[in-house]
């Protein structure tokens, strides 16, 4: 086992916020990560892009026009504009949020996610429609390293991890930090199982601690594929407390859910 690729739990199962508590307050925002850390998340769970001005801000889409009142990329927008809008839109309306502000929500940069959350939570960052951003991927390094978040907290987790569905954005991070452990995404079509050829899981072992998969795709078979390979194994984005517990028996690590309460005292059973 390669030292790099020791440090995410293997016999825990852990809840990922999926865009925070997205299920309840508009994704991406920082209530929404407020909320998924009240909801005892493990992990909050963020997407990132560069701005015109270079400065990382969280918002799922490259275009603003999903959650938010105007339209457009966001590698067009300078900081000081996106900030003029509000993410708390979702088809053109307001999201009815449940036990939060309903005031206009700023689109955050990464670093007040960082400065206002710390490290009492701990963080999966997504690297997204990294050909638009240049180098995106030491800006987002070099944020984590000033705001400590390299290494394992006091319970032996890993403080951030990375995860893409580009395996170049995540071989670009790996050079650049190695004790950051990432996490390949995979996407399959409904009604085909989750795989990976000889070739592809050579080529993944080379840089990543695990992957990420959609939930309907994972197998025992595969689970223990990657288990037995020294890879950890994550779904998402699972909403549903049954399907929450059959991915637990079969042995998956952990999982995106836009409902961090999903499986309130059964976690622990
Ligand atoms: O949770 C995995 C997930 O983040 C990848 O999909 O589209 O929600 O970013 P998406
Ligand atoms: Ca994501």
């Amino acid at each position: 086992m390669k030292e790099w690729r020791s440090s995410l739990p293997e016999d825990d199962f852990l809840i990922i916020g999926h865009r925070g508590a997205s299920a309840y307050v508009p994704e991406n925002t920082l209530s929404s990560f407020e909320l998924a850390e009240d909801l005892n998340a493990d992990y909050i769970e963020l997407d990132v892009h560069l701005t015109k001005d270079d400065e990382i801000v969280v918002m799922h889409d490259d275009d603003v026009s999903r959650t938010t009142e105007a339209a457009g990329k966001i590698k067009d927008f300078t900081l000081d504009k996106l900030k003029e809008l509000s993410a708390n839109r979702k088809k053109g309306e307001k999201i009815v949020a449940s036990g939060a502000d309903h005031e206009d929500i700023a689109i955050p940069t990464l670093s007040e996610v960082f400065e206002q959350m710390g490290t009492e939570v701990r963080y999966v960052v997504e690297l997204k429609d990294t050909e638009q951003y240049p180098d995106i991927e030491r800006k987002v390094v070099d944020l984590m390293k000033s705001y400590d978040l390299i290494g394992t907290d006091q319970n032996g987790f890993p403080k951030a991890v990375i995860h893409s569905f580009d395996k170049e954005a995540l071989k670009k991070v790996h050079k650049l930090e190695e004790k950051i452990p990432l996490l390949q995404l995979l996407s399959f079509d409904e009604g085909e199982e989750a795989e990976l050829s000889r070739k592809e899981l050579k080529e993944v072992l080379q840089y990543a601690s695990g992957v990420g998969v959609s939930y309907k795709a994972v197998t025992p078979v595969f689970v223990n594929t990657m288990h037995d390979k020294g890879l950890a194994v994550y779904a998402y984005t699972v909403n549903d407390a049954e399907d929450a517990l059959k991915l637990k028996s079969m042995g998956v690590n952990g999982i995106h859910t836009n409902e961090p309460d999903i499986l309130g005292n059964e976690k622990e059973s």
